[in-house]
């Protein structure tokens, strides 16, 4: 049979690069390309407790649950929201199947197709993929170290009319970049001002490795009701994302009717999970766990800076130290393809993203992200012998 596929679905083709990264599973295969936490840093003995705990509590925990999610942990979040200066109450704040549904129910509920979105450049890969699969417009602001340049908001404001705004303003993927106080409070004012909502995708915020903590957009907005902020974050980072546990949070009326959108998409996530959650929170120190993961992703960061910094063959490469988050982002000399090097640096037994996958349009091509969370010692040091490797014989061949 000739399946006619919606419009919508035919633009989500796979592409080359995951055509490419799909051949890299193998054992021997170094991969920095997924934004895999170390397997390692699980804390695997708290979640096995806490959920032969709440097996043994009774059967309901295998009953269904309600859309919005399991009322006590959305209580136990509100009160971790608090102390970052973020005030929701639970009928603000909904659970989702990881904060890529939450992204995908605000852009469901907030726009149609057609409509403009407007990103950072670059921007988080499978945010493109909701954007294009909800049929928006993709339009990139020119973003520099300090973030979205406000300047490049307005002039897309003024000449596209968005319908929604969505960033990473912390510790952003693919960057790492951290939005600048000043930054963050000008791209605010002016979707205020033209009452566009922001999507403020916040999966790293707890990753960091100073003490320096920024205010979130929806902090500096501080009122969630009636607010221009749509907050979401994820369990993913921080205790581990098989449990597909995340939640969006902002003014009562987006997030009910985003809640009906999800009783129409799955009912709801798992209650399961979200129990386990609920009864982990109370069990184990979350946050002296988060310490020790986000100091251990900092030796990681550092091991593979230091690596990169003592390459000479790599003296045409630059790259921004990360402060928290999961990704270095790589700019290569200008002539050098990103692409065509992953395909080298996989014969090698490295992979890598091409920074090409993270642009709605005109890519840089000479940008790559490599992940330094999930490999740490012998195997990041081998990876990047390989790495280097391919880049010279890359260009020696070029
Ligand atoms: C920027 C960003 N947003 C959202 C997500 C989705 O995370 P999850 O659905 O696991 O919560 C990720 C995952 O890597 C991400 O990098």
């Amino acid at each position: 049979m000739q399946y006619r596929y919606s419009s919508r679905v035919a633009q989500l083709q796979s592409s080359a690069v995951r055509d490419i990264l799909k051949l890299t599973q193998g054992k021997d295969m170094i991969s920095f390309a997924g934004g895999l936490p170390a397997e390692e840093l699980f804390p695997a003995e708290a979640v096995r407790q806490a959920a032969s705990r709440v097996l043994t509590q009774g059967t309901g925990a295998l009953q269904y649950g309600v859309t919005e999610g399991f009322m006590p942990l959305r209580e136990q979040l509100c009160e971790r929201m608090a102390f970052k200066q973020m005030r929701v109450e639970p009928h603000q704040l909904v659970l989702t199947t990881g904060s890529q549904q939450a992204i995908d129910l605000l852009v469901s509920v907030l726009t149609e197709p057609g409509d403009v979105v407007v990103v950072e450049k670059p921007t988080y890969l499978a945010g493109l993929q909701v954007f294009a699969l909800r049929g928006l417009k993709v339009v990139s602001a020119e973003s520099d170290e300090h973030g979205m340049i406000p300047e490049d908001v307005e002039r897309i404001i003024r000449e596209h009319k968005p319908k929604l705004l969505y960033a990473v303003p912390t510790f952003g993927n693919p960057t790492g970049r951290v939005w600048s106080l000043e930054r963050r409070k000008k791209v605010l004012a002016l979707c205020k001002h033209h009452e566009i909502p922001v999507i403020e995708d916040d999966p790293y915020g707890d990753i960091k490795f100073d003490d320096e903590q920024l205010p979130s957009l929806f902090a500096l907005e501080g009122e969630a009701e009636g607010g221009t902020v749509f907050y979401t974050s994820t369990f993913s980072k921080t205790v581990a994302p098989a449990l597909r546990t995340g939640w969006m949070m902002g003014d009562s009326g987006v997030v009910s009717m985003a809640t009906k959108a999800k009783q129409a998409m799955d009912i709801h996530s798992s209650a399961l999970d979200q129990r386990i959650l609920s009864q982990l929170l109370k069990d184990f120190d979350l946050d002296a766990h988060i310490a020790v993961i986000a100091k251990s992703y900092g030796e990681r960061m550092l091991e593979m800076h230091q690596l990169l910094r003592r390459q000479p063959a790599l003296s045409g490469v630059k790259w921004e130290k990360p402060r928290g988050g999961m990704f270095l982002w790589v700019e290569l000399p200008e002539a050098l393809d990103a692409e065509a090097l992953l395909r080298a640096a996989v014969k090698k037994g490295v992979a890598f993203v091409p920074g090409s996958s993270f642009y709605a349009e005109q890519p840089q091509r000479n940008t790559a992200r490599l992940n330094y969370t999930y490999n740490s010692g012998e195997r990041t040091q081998l990876g990047i012998e390989r790495l280097v490797e391919a880049i010279g014989e890359f260009t020696a061949r070029s």
